[in-house]
């Protein structure tokens, strides 16, 4: 009998992150960042110079590069790439605005579910994507899809990028975030959507708690 997982996709910028971490720690549950496996794929891409319309390249360099990812006594995740620890480089501009350009390769894909598939078979993870409910995790007992205004998600972006010191023109932000989610929701394989049993939650005006609670009192409330 082991716990249930729990799924929440989006769009960029939505507070999946913020919320599945708090949800994770307030249920003991292992949190897992779908998008920094595909950050960290990109990341070894731009490194290698490659082509990244090169679908062949891009499925061969996700077969051969090692990903990982380890959780902190503090909740936060470190992310390796063939060892190495890129979790703050894959959250530069340059990657975040490649990512989805890999991440829509169909082989670059099945690589990265069938790993994300075996981190959760033993239950009790609190996984973030864009594809977890429909894809990865079709059996999830919760599924959430978490979105929010453009605008609003385009600022938390921008604040976080700013609290770690790197400045961003919010406008460019803006139109980053409209790209990735134009490329996430119309690509061929697995695009971003709700997974039809999924509850839409729209965090637009809602606080991080707020949001952390519903989600929490789905799975304590069945107990
Ligand atoms: O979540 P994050 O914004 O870091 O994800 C970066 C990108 O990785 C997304 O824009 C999307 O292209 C891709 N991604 C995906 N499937 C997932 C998670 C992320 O295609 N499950």
């Amino acid at each position: 009998n082991c716990k249930p997982n729990i799924a929440i996709d989006g769009p960029a910028g939505a507070g999946k992150s913020t919320v599945a971490k708090l949800v994770a720690k307030s249920l003991g549950y292992l949190y897992i960042d779908t998008g920094a496996m595909y950050r960290a794929v990109t990341l070894k891409a731009l490194r290698d110079g490659a082509d990244l319309n090169d679908h062949q390249k891009l499925g061969r360099l996700a077969s051969n590069v090692l990903i990982s990812l380890k959780a902190g006594s503090d909740g936060n995740l470190t992310v390796l790439m063939d060892g190495e620890d890129v979790t703050e480089e894959i959250r530069l501009p340059a990657v975040s605005n490649s990512v989805s350009l890999v991440a829509k390769v169909p082989a670059v894909r099945r690589k990265m579910i069938e790993l994300q598939k075996e981190m959760a078979a033993g239950g009790g993870v609190v996984m973030e994507g864009r594809d977890i409910g429909q894809v990865v995790l079709p059996d999830a007992r919760v599924k959430i899809y978490l979105t929010a205004a453009t605008g609003e998600r385009a600022r938390r972006r921008w604040k976080e990028l700013a609290d770690k010191g790197i400045n961003v023109d919010r406008r460019q932000i803006e139109e980053d975030i409209c790209n990735r989610d134009f490329i996430d929701t119309s690509r061929e394989m697995d695009p971003l959507a709700p997974a039809p049993d999924a509850v839409i939650i729209d965090s637009t005006s809602c606080t991080v708690e707020g949001v952390v609670d519903l989600i929490v009192a789905r799975i304590t409330g069945e107990r």
